[in-house]
């Protein structure tokens, strides 16, 4: 198989993406894949979006899409207020109405889910493909362990938390800095968070994202200008300045 660049949770950091999408083609990476949360949070909505439908193999309905289409329900205020301004971006007669048309068939047509063979893509967990939040705790509970692995043939690949690393059906979940380069994920069943290019928050504020050639997995952190994004978003009144405060503590 060839080499994929696994993203998700780019949350509108045009800068984030541009500095990994560079590490990724330096990879040798065929293709690249979202797995949701393309909007939200950030500064740069539309400009995103349009590297998503050009270049990217597929992109998956992130919480945060959904919320932008439908409406933000269970979001924090600070997460609904984002919402709602990228809503707006995305409909805004300021822009071009033909892209604005293209832009929301395109999120209208995200799918929940993919897989391809034994590999399984969901924006949050294999039980509830766009919402649920499965965190590293729950990875000492063997019996939710035994429900998520039942949806998993081989391996699966999720983001929604913005914490990377690996769960396993009967041991704990793996951070990513433990996580060697090259793991094999081809003897059992393994569950990959890819982390999250656009708003890390495992207190590294690095962006993250996964290769994998079918068989192995590697974690790349690449470094971008996270000031750049906090100016952004500092300038636009409606989103909170604490979104771009975030980015420089990686949380
Ligand atoms: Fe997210």
């Amino acid at each position: 198989m060839r080499r994929i660049a696994i993203l998700s949770d780019i949350h509108s950091n045009l800068e984030a993406l541009t500095k990994v999408l560079e590490d990724a083609a330096r990879q040798g990476c065929a293709e690249v894949v979202c797995l949701g949360d393309l909007i939200g949070y950030g500064p740069n909505p539309r400009q995103v979006m349009r590297i998503a439908m050009e270049r990217f193999h597929f992109t998956l309905m992130g919480n945060h899409e959904e919320g932008v289409l439908y409406e933000p329900v269970n979001f924090n205020w600070k997460a609904e207020a984002s919402a709602w301004w990228t809503k707006d971006q995305l409909q805004s007669k300021r822009h071009d109405a033909a892209e604005n048309r293209r832009f929301w068939k395109f999120l209208e047509g995200l799918p929940r889910y993919r897989e391809e063979g034994d590999v399984l893509y969901v924006h949050a967990s294999p039980l509830d493909p766009t919402r649920e939040y499965l965190v590293p705790e729950a990875s000492l509970d063997r019996d939710y362990m035994g429900l998520i692995f039942n949806r998993v043939r081989r391996v699966a690949f999720g983001g929604h938390t913005h914490l990377p690393g690996i769960f396993f059906p009967d041991r704990p979940f793996l951070e990513q800095r433990s996580v060697p380069d090259r793991f094999p994920v081809t003897e059992g069943k393994f569950f990959v968070n890819v982390g999250s290019v656009g708003q890390p928050r495992d207190g590294d504020t690095r962006s993250c994202y996964v290769i994998f050639d079918g068989r192995h997995v590697t974690f790349r952190r690449v470094a971008y200008n996270f000031r750049k994004t906090a100016r952004l978003i500092k300038r636009i009144k409606r989103l909170p300045h604490a979104l771009g405060a975030r980015l420089a503590m990686g949380e």
